[in-house]
């Protein structure tokens, strides 16, 4: 990949910015938190905390439960940068925003990116509160960050998605739920466009094309960090049955509520997998 100019593009602004402000601290894993799961960022030692409104060409995320700022420290002696909040494209978020989001990453000098996500279940066994680590996915958003021209500076046109998930990662994540007794369902992640949620029709279609578990987000993220070679690991928190599988129909509330009850594991299991990436 032609790095030269990278912290010359049009794109780097937010980098640059960044950068300014972090002087000597160099960041090595990015964190995207997503809905009740902010409190993580509250662990993070030694924080510089720049909201999005003072980066150029970051799109305030309006979501209720995200915050929209970047923390920037230590977890367990692990320089950190954690995005408490995302972009989604059911906000009307165009494709370079939405990359300027995941390559400010790579470009503050991150190898490696943890993606959490507050998803609706269709297994059974995988309940509210619970943790799915996700394994592959199906991109139902019918959109493409990387729709437009490429640029080379970050990454090739055609972007293999095998083992987009990183496979060491994924098993790291499996060694250390087994040691700190965290339940860790493993599954495939169905990224719709939202914001309405699904029907329970097209739930039952989407069981039928082998996902597990449904969300509006992650998939675009994942998409944008294998152009620029960022290592992904990324874990769902169950919030709900996904619709048309309990008697009530999915809603925020609910989302933010077991996301934050599904905090305590997904903050631990997080922390202990940056742990062991020193
Ligand atoms: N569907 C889509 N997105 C979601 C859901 C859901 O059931 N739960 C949390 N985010």
């Amino acid at each position: 990949m032609p790095k030269e100019n990278i912290l010359e593009q049009p794109q780097a602004r937010a980098a640059r910015s960044i950068l300014k402000r972090i002087g000597d601290f160099k960041p090595k894993i990015g964190i995207v938190l997503g809905s009740g799961l902010g409190r993580l960022a509250d662990n993070i030692k030694e924080a510089i905390v720049i909201s999005y409104d003072e980066l150029p060409d970051f799109g305030v995320s309006t979501v209720q439960g995200h915050a929209g700022r970047l923390v920037l420290g230590y977890l367990h002696g692990v320089a950190v940068a954690c995005f408490q909040g995302r972009l989604h494209f059911y906000e009307g978020t165009s494709n370079e925003d939405s990359q300027v989001f995941i390559r400010t990453l790579k470009l503050i000098g991150c190898d490696t990116v943890i993606l959490t996500n507050a998803a609706g279940s269709m297994n059974m066994e995988a309940g509210p509160g619970s943790l799915m680590l996700i394994t592959d996915h199906i991109n139902f958003l019918f959109k493409n960050p990387l729709v437009g021209k490429n640029n080379e500076a970050f990454g090739e046109r055609f972007v293999p998605m095998n083992d987009a998930y990183d496979p060491e990662l994924r098993q790291l994540a499996l060694d250390i739920a087994k040691r700190e007794s965290i339940t860790l369902h493993q599954g495939v992640y169905m990224g719709v466009l939202g914001p309405s949620f699904e029907t329970p029709a097209e739930i039952r279609a989407f069981m039928m094309m082998g996902a597990n578990a449904v969300g509006m987000s992650t998939v675009p993220e994942v998409i944008l960090a294998r152009h620029c070679g960022l290592r992904v690991l990324a874990i769902s928190a169950i919030t709900n049955y996904a619709a048309g599988l309990s008697k009530t129909a999915p809603n925020h509330e609910e989302t933010l509520e077991y996301g934050a009850i599904a905090s305590s594991d997904m903050i631990k299991l997080v922390e202990n997998v940056i742990a062991s990436l020193k």
